[in-house]
Order: C-alpha cells, then structure tokens, then sequence
C-alpha cells in the first residue's frame, strides 16, 4: 500500500470545550450559562457540568501531558460568561486571564492553540432576555469578540466563530440549548435563530479582521455527507433537502456570504421567512470566512418522506434521526455501530472532505471526530481502548486518501484530548486519549491516566501520520 502522506507542519491535536470540560463554575467570578445546570436540573442518571473534568484547577497539569503527548495545536473554547459574566456587562479580568494563561502556557510547548469563542454555552442572563432568537444578543455577541480579540489578537492565530451551530439550530433541545422563547411558529423561530446566528458571527470576522491582523477565522459547523437510501429519484431530492438544512445554508452564508435561493424560497412557501434588517445581506457578504472547519462524526443516509407535515422534528441525539418535511434520516445498515448507536463511516470522512472542498476551495481543519464508549481503568492504571485506536486509524487513513485526492487539509483535532462529560449521555461516554478518574457522580480524584491511545497517538503525530499501526 502506498505510504500515508501528511503536509508539513500539519496541526495535530485535540479538542475540548469549556462547559464540558473546565468546571469551576463557581470559581473565578464566571457567570452562569445555559449549559451550568447541576444533577437536580439536568437528566435523571447523567452529571451536570459544574466540575466535569476539573481543567479550571488542573490546566497547567493537563497541557504539560498534551504536550507529552505531542500535540501540535489544541482546539479549546472560551465561555462568555467567564469573559462577560452577564454575557453583555462588564469584563472580568480574572476570567481573561484565566484564557491568557491557558494560551501562554501553550506557546510554551509550541502547541498552536485553535480558539472556539462559543461553543453551546450562552449566558444565562442572555438567555433570560431572549437568547438568540433577540436581536440584541447578536450585539453582545460582537461586544464579547471585541473583547477576546483585543485580549488575545497577538496571540492567536486560527480562530473559530460558532461550534455546530448546524447543530444548535436543528436539534437544540438534546444539547441542552432548547429555545424558552418561542413565537408561535416553530419553523421561523428555528431559522430567525440560525439567521441572528449568522449576523453575529460576520459580525465577529468583521471585527477579527480589523483586531487581528495575522490570524485566520472560520466557522465550525458539524458536516455529514449524505448518501440516499436507494437509486430512486425523489430519495435523491430527499438528499437535497436533507443537504441544504444539515449541512449547506450555513456554509454558503458563512463562505459565500449569500443564502442560497433554494431555502429562501423554501421559508417563503412555508410562510416562515425570517425577519432581517436592511443591511444585513451586506453584513454576511462582508464578513466570510478564511478556513473552514468542521466536526464529522459519521454521514447521514436519507429516504424521501411521503407524509409532508412542514414541520421538522427532533428525535435521540445529535447524530441519529432528523426528520424534515420532506426527508427522513435512516439507519445505513452497511455501517456498523459504536456502543453508544452512531454509525461509524470512515470512508464518509473522505466523501465529506471531498464534497466540502469542490463547494468551497478553502483549506479545511477538523475540529471534531471521535468516538465515545466505555472505558475501564484497570488495578494497574491502565485503559485498554483498542477500539478507539481502530476508529482513528481507520478515520486518518481516509483523511490521507482525501489529501492525496487533492483536499487541503491542514489539521486534525478529535474529540476529545481529555476525557469530559457529553452533551447529554454524562462522563460515562469517554471520549478522550487521556482518562480523568471520575464517575457520573463520584468525583474520586480526579486524576489523569494516560489511555492505551495516548500511546498509539503519540506515534502517530511523531511519525506525521505515516505509521498508524
Ligand atoms: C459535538 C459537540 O456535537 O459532538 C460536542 O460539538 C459533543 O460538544 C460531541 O460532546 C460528542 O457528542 P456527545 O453528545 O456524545 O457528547
């Protein structure tokens, strides 16, 4: 077989975010945000997020084992409501250093970071005052990358606007995101969200590129390349529809800066057209994106659904059923299945990096891909996770097709670096190359063992990719 092939100075890394990941809500003067909620709160049998692996009091522990593990870039976020405690107030120095240290830290060890500035955690207080279907949230919005841009624009290079937020406008209620202030029409709430979503993130490129002038901004939505259930023609349309809604509307605005007239006209038919101010359009055409990155976790198999009910509806998780007024999300039974029910498509990761790149033409980073499962610290403080190791050979192979293929590809950043709490299936779900001893809520001691990856991983980036055994 021919060698595997990465680029020179090819990111290498991991990913984490801030409310799965730091805890110390309490600490620090954060505020809360929409995420901070406790196990009275939250799910029957699943932990909350207010000390979820502890980073807040062990980051400097934990970026020394990253660097063991050689990493080259860290994708991490910021919580708002640690910069801006009410999410619109006044900046809270403590919280800015809080992020200054991390990034220092670093740079010490020659790891890039890769800075999220919102991954699902909205302040509380904003919330409270209209979450994202207000206007005014948007403004508070580029009042907080003002703020972070100002604080770090000499130190960071690849900034990332808005995690999933494919993700957030589809499926909000099982990441703990669900909308308190409905309007009535459920189908124009969903895309006024995703439209003040956009206008707050062209808003913050806008402003990234007149702060930072050396650094380099995209958005971070969670791509599936979709393949229909059979050779019928309307499971094609199906595709198209399922395409446009999942995965398209929010990189043709972010990357082209226009909505693509298939999905106006779509709001339109359905009598549920977003409300947008005058100068808008020019603020999304303005403000596009220099990379793009993305999450892949598997692809996306869809069957046209006779039954129109104009209205889309939410089902499990992120990962497995979406049903559209015109699509229905299906199992792929050729792909088999993780322990917790994703399907598992590493040659779906090439496809989706090639269909990416032909739309686009921008270098491209993953932010996100992984799998959560099971694992056992053993008496003699190992973590046997050969399954994990499988899935990532597997996934970096197609990676290195998809270069070869002629993609540009420029990093590589799987969830997790760390063990954290999942969105909504707890610490029992582990993600990470390096296990935090915990239980859903046992806090034991929290301390850091390195996984059977980690080992593997660490080769890995030694050798840039070219040995994955
Ligand atoms: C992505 C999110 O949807 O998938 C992460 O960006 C999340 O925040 C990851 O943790 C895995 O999903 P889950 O539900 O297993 O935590």
């Amino acid at each position: 077989m021919k060698k595997l092939k990465f680029p020179k100075g090819f990111l290498w890394g991991g990913s984490t975010s801030a409310y799965q990941f730091e805890g110390g809500v309490n600490q620090g003067g954060k505020g809360l945000s929409v995420q901070d909620k406790n196990k009275d709160n939250w799910m029957p049998g699943v932990t909350g997020f207010e000390v979820c692996s502890d980073h807040y009091n062990n980051w400097k522990t934990d970026v020394k084992m990253l660097a063991e593990l050689g990493f080259k870039s860290y994708r991490f976020s910021i919580a708002w409501s640690r910069i801006i405690p009410d999410g619109d107030g006044n900046i809270n120095k403590e919280g800015i250093n809080f992020y200054k240290n991390l990034i220092l830290e670093l740079k010490k060890y020659n790891i890039e970071p890769v800075v999220t500035m919102y991954h699902f955690d909205l302040p509380l207080a904003l919330e409270k005052k209209g979450g994202w279907l207000s206007r005014n949230t948007v403004d508070a919005f580029e009042k907080f990358a003002r703020a972070i841009f100002n604080e770090y624009k000499d130190l960071v290079k690849y900034w990332l606007t808005i995690n999933e937020q494919n993700i957030v406008v589809l499926m909000s209620d099982v990441i703990g995101m669900a909308n308190t202030h409905s309007t009535g029409n459920k189908i124009k709430d969903k895309w006024q969200i995703n439209h003040n979503l956009l206008l707050a993130q062209a808003k913050a490129v806008i402003a990234c590129k007149e702060i930072c002038k050396n650094a380099l901004i995209g958005p971070a939505p969670n791509i599936s390349v979709t393949y229909p259930n059979s050779n019928k023609p309307l499971d094609f349309l199906a595709k198209l529809d399922f395409d446009m809604e999942r995965n398209w509307v929010y990189l043709d605005v972010g990357v082209k800066g226009v909505y693509p007239n298939v999905f106006l006209r779509k709001l339109e038919k359905l009598n549920s057209m977003f409300d947008y101010e005058k100068n808008d359009m020019k603020i999304l055409k303005k403000g596009t994106a220099d990379f793009i990155a993305f999450n892949y976790y598997n692809s996306a198999t869809i069957k046209y659904k006779q039954a129109h009910t104009n209205n889309l509806e939410i089902k499990k998780d992120q990962q497995s059923g979406l049903v559209g007024d015109t699509y229905e999300k299906v199992r792929n039974k050729n792909l088999p299945l993780t322990e917790f029910n994703w399907e598992i498509d590493p040659e779906g990761l090439r496809n989706t990096l090639r269909d990416i790149h032909e739309r686009y033409g921008l270098p491209l980073m993953i932010t996100e891909n992984g799998i959560g499962g099971y694992d056992t610290l053993t008496e003699q403080g190992t973590i046997n996770d050969d399954y994990r190791i499988k899935y990532y050979q597997a996934h970096i192979t197609q990676m290195a097709l998809a270069i070869d293929d002629g993609v540009e590809l420029i990093g590589y950043m799987p969830w997790s670096a760390i063990d954290l709490v999942s969105t909504h299936e707890g610490v029992k779900k582990r993600y990470g190359f390096i296990f935090v001893n915990r239980d859903e809520f046992d806090l034991k001691d929290m301390k850091r063992y390195k996984k059977k990856s980690f080992f593997w991983y660490q080769n890995v980036i030694k050798t840039n990719g070219e040995n994955l055994s």
